[in-house]
C-alpha cells in the first residue's frame, strides 16, 4: 500500500467502464477535421505539439531555458534553470535570475502600447463599466504601490487583499508585486471566520478591501465583515478601502482605515518596480486540502510567471490581438493565472467581470462577449449546466462569432455539456479546451493546445510541455505504464509554475503532495489514460468536495458542525449534483439525542448548523442536507465509515458490501431511513 494513510475510492472496474464508453460514441477526431475550424497561431500541427513536449521532457533545462528568455523580461539573468527534486522535496527554477511580475505584466506594454486596452471592467451594473489602457494600469498601480510604500511595506512582505472581481483587484495584486510584497488574496465570497484565519496564518500588517462589492444586482458587504474578522486580528495594522458604492454608513476605523481614493493620489504615477529573486515568493493562496486549516499555497516569482504566460499562449493560442474573458474570480487561482498574470504577461487585454451570469438575464455573458468582441472565454462547467437549463433565447440574441477558443476549468466537464458548449456557443468553429490543473500547480497540467491538439468531449486529453504525466496504482504505489489504464495521478518531475511550499509549514507541502507516492508529485486526483494515451480526469480521491468549481474540506466543515455543543460527531461527504457537481451532505450525531426528537426541534437544529457553517466558511460550503442520526457508522476501531454515508446518500445503499467489520451494522438501515426522509433518495 502507498504511503497515504488516506481511504481512496478509485472504483477501478467503473472507472474503465466509463474510459469505454466515452471512446465508443466519441472517435478522436481526425486531424483533417479538426484543423479546418481554426489552426493554431503559433504551431503548426498537431506533431509540432508532439516534438515541442518532448523536448520539455527529455531537455527541460534547454526547453524552459529558451522559453524564458523568450516570454519575460529580466533584470539580471538567471545562472541555471533548475535544481532540486521531488526526493529532496526542495525545488528551484531560473536560479540567479531576478525580475519584477508587474514590469512583465504592465511596463513592458505600457511603454510599447500605452493605449492599449489591459482591463476591460464589466460592472455588474453595466453603465459603471470603464477600460483602462496599459498606461492607465502602470499609473494607477504605481499609486497604490507608492502608497503601500510609505507605510512601510517592503519585499517580502504579506498584504491581504479582499476585493470583489475588479480593477482594483488587480491593481492591488500588482502594487504589491511591484514593491516585491507578497499578495494573499481572500475570496470575496469567504465570511470573517476564514478571513480571520488567513490574515492571522500570514500575519499580515496591512488589508487591502471595499466599502461594499456589487453582484447580481445586490450589494455585498466587504467592510462590514471584514470589520467583524478584524476584531480578531490586533496585528492589522492599515486598511486601504476603496470607496466602491460609497454607502456612508461604512464603519472606518481612525488611524486604520484609509480612502482608496483619497490616499493613493498623493503619490506619482510611476515609481520603479522592485527587482526580485526567481525564487521569491510572488503570492500565497490558500486551498483545502483533505486535512487541517486550509494551506497557503506559495507560488514563486519567474517559474509561476513563465507556466501563466506559457499555457495562456499554447494552450489556448492567445494572441497579441485577441481578448480574454476568464469568468472566473481573482479569489481563486483562475482568476490569478488567468484573468491576470496570464494574458497582462502577454499583453492581452482581460475582461474583468464584476457580476453573476444570471443577472440581469441568462443572457448575460454572451452579451459580454459580443460588446467587447471577446476571442477567448473561460468558465466553470457549474456555470455551464446553469445556462444550458435556462434554454437558447437568450444565446440566440448575441452574436458570438469573434470567439475562438472556449475553455472549461475546475471540475470535470461532462460529455453533454462539452458538446453543448461547441455546438451552442461555438458554432462548431471554436476550439473547446478542458483545462485541468489546480492551485498548487500554478498553470495547466493537462489540456489541448487549442487548434493543435485534437480534442475527445469530456477528456482533459494531453499533458503540457513539461508535465511527465503518470498513472499510479494506489495500491501498490507502482506507475502503471501505457494506454488504458486507471489509477491516482501524479506528475514524475517538477515544472516551472508548481508551488514551492506551503506557508511556514514545508512538511504539510511534503505530506501532502511528495509524501504519498515518494518520488512524484501526487496531484489528489484519480484519472484514466486511454487507448490513445489521453487523459480522462475522475474527480478527487481524498477527502476534498468540488461544489460548484469551489474547493472545499470536508474536515474542515466537520469542525465547524462540532462548534455546535449539541453535536457529538459529524462526517461530510461529497455526493454528484446535477446543478453543482457535487453537493454537499453532512450526517451529524448527537450528544443527548433524546432532548432533540419532535421535528421542529430538529428543523431548528438543521437551521442553525446550515447557518453557522455559512458564517464561519462561507456560504457555498453550507451543507445542502443535513442528517441528523443517533449514530454514524464506524469500524471497529471507532472510525466513521464515510463510504457508506456517500453510498446510501447516492441512492446506492445496495452496493455498500460486506458490513459484518463494522462496530455499529445497524446503523446501516436506520441512516437508510433517515436520507429517505430527509431528501427522498431511497436506497
Ligand atoms: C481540483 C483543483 C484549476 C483551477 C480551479 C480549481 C479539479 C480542476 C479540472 C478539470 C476535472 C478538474 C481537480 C483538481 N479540477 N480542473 N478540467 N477536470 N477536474 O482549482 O480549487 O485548486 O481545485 O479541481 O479535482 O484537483 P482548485
Amino acid at each position: 500500500m502507498a504511503q497515504t494513510g488516506q481511504e481512496f475510492n478509485v472504483d477501478d472496474k467503473k472507472l474503465h467502464e466509463i474510459v469505454h464508453e466515452a471512446d465508443n460514441v466519441v472517435p478522436r477526431p481526425t486531424p483533417k477535421e479538426f484543423f479546418e475550424k481554426q489552426p493554431h497561431k503559433s504551431l503548426q500541427n498537431f506533431s509540432d505539439y508532439e516534438k515541442l513536449y518532448r523536448e520539455s521532457i527529455e531537455n527541460p533545462d534547454k526547453f524552459f531555458g529558451e522559453k524564458a528568455h523568450e516570454f519575460l523580461s529580466w533584470d539580471h539573468d538567471f545562472h541555471k534553470v533548475q535544481w532540486g527534486s521531488f526526493k529532496d522535496g526542495e525545488i528551484a527554477w531560473f536560479l540567479g535570475g531576478k525580475l519584477n511580475a508587474s514590469y512583465n505584466c504592465v511596463d513592458r506594454f505600457a511603454f510599447a502600447t500605452p493605449d492599449k486596452p489591459a482591463v476591460i471592467f464589466e460592472a455588474d451594473d453595466e453603465s459603471e463599466s470603464r477600460i483602462l489602457t496599459f498606461a492607465d494600469l502602470l499609473r494607477e498601480v504605481s499609486k497604490v504601490a507608492g502608497l503601500l510604500q510609505s507605510w512601510g511595506v517592503k519585499k517580502g512582505d504579506i498584504v491581504a487583499i479582499y476585493l470583489p472581481m475588479t480593477p482594483e483587484a488587480i491593481i492591488a495584486m500588482l502594487a504589491c508585486v511591484r514593491l516585491g510584497a507578497v499578495h494573499s488574496c481572500i475570496f470575496a465570497g469567504f465570511s470573517a471566520g476564514s478571513i480571520k484565519e488567513r490574515i492571522i496564518d500570514a500575519d499580515c500588517k496591512v488589508v487591502i478591501t471595499c466599502d461594499e462589492g456589487k453582484r447580481g444586482g445586490r450589494v455585498t458587504h466587504s467592510k462590514e465583515i471584514l470589520n467583524s474578522a478584524l476584531k480578531e486580528c490586533p496585528d492589522v495594522e492599515k486598511v486601504l478601502v476603496y470607496k466602491r458604492t460609497g454607502n456612508p454608513e461604512v464603519e472606518m476605523v481612525e488611524g486604520r482605515d484609509f480612502w482608496w481614493q483619497e490616499e493613493a493620489d498623493q503619490f506619482p504615477g510611476y515609481i520603479p518596480p522592485v527587482s526580485v529573486d526567481s525564487e521569491d515568493p510572488l503570492f500565497i493562496l490558500y486551498t483545502s486540502g483533505s486535512t487541517g486549516a486550509p494551506k497557503g499555497v506559495v507560488h514563486c516569482t519567474a517559474g509561476y510567471l513563465l507556466g501563466a504566460a506559457l499555457t495562456t499562449r499554447y494552450v489556448f493560442d492567445l494572441q497579441p490581438e485577441d481578448i480574454l474573458f476568464t469568468a472566473g474570480d481573482v479569489g481563486w487561482i483562475t482568476g490569478h493565472t488567468y484573468a491576470l498574470y496570464g494574458p497582462l504577461s502577454l499583453g492581452v487585454p482581460t475582461i474583468v467581470f464584476e457580476g453573476t451570469p444570471a443577472y440581469p438575464d441568462m443572457g448575460r455573458f454572451w452579451k459580454i462577449i459580443e460588446k467587447y468582441k471577446a476571442t477567448h472565454f473561460y468558465v466553470a462547467p457549474t456555470a455551464l449546466r446553469m445556462l444550458k437549463k435556462s434554454g437558447e433565447a437568450e444565446i440566440a440574441k448575441y452574436d458570438l462569432s469573434s470567439l475562438r477558443t472556449l475553455g472549461s476549468v475546475g471540475e470535470p466537464i461532462a460529455s453533454e455539456i462539452w458538446k453543448w458548449y461547441d455546438e451552442k456557443i461555438g458554432h462548431k468553429c471554436c476550439h473547446i479546451a478542458d483545462t485541468y490543473w489546480q492551485t498548487e500547480s500554478g498553470s495547466h497540467l493537462i489540456a489541448p493546445l487549442a487548434g493543435a491538439v485534437p480534442t475527445k468531449p469530456g477528456a482533459a486529453t494531453l499533458p503540457f510541455f513539461g508535465i511527465d504525466a503518470v498513472i499510479i496504482d494506489p495500491t501498490t504505489g507502482k506507475v502503471r505504464e501505457g494506454n488504458d489504464v486507471e489509477g491516482v495521478l501524479g506528475v514524475r518531475s517538477p515544472w516551472p509554475s508548481m508551488a514551492r511550499t506551503v506557508y511556514h509549514c514545508h512538511q504539510r507541502f511534503l505530506n501532502a503532495y511528495l509524501r504519498p507516492y515518494p518520488g512524484f508529485y501526487f496531484t489528489g486526483d484519480g484519472a484514466g489514460r486511454d487507448h490513445d494515451g489521453y487523459y480522462w480526469i475522475r474527480g478527487r480521491v481524498d477527502d476534498v468536495v468540488n461544489v460548484s468549481g469551489h474547493r472545499l474540506s470536508t474536515g474542515e466543515i466537520e469542525s465547524v458542525l462540532l462548534e455546535n455543543k449539541k453535536v457529538s460527531e459529524s462526517a461530510v461527504v461529497g455526493i454528484s449534483d446535477d446543478l453543482t457537481g457535487q453537493a454537499v451532505i453532512a450526517a451529524v450525531q448527537l450528544k443527548e439525542p433524546e432532548l432533540i426528537t419532535d421535528d421542529e426541534s430538529l428543523l431548528a437544529l438543521r437551521k442553525k448548523l446550515r447557518l453557522h457553517v455559512r458564517k464561519v466558511i462561507g456560504p457555498f460550503a453550507a451543507p445542502k442536507t443535513i442528517i441528523i442520526v443517533d449514530d454514524l457508522p464506524k469500524t471497529r476501531s471507532g472510525k466513521i465509515i464515510r463510504r457508506i454515508i456517500r453510498k446510501i446518500c447516492s441512492g446506492e445503499g445496495d452496493s455498500i458490501g460486506d458490513t459484518s467489520t463494522m462496530a455499529n451494522p445497524e446503523v446501516v438501515a436506520k441512516l437508510e431511513a433517515e436520507v429517505e426522509q430527509q431528501f427522498g433518495v431511497k436506497n
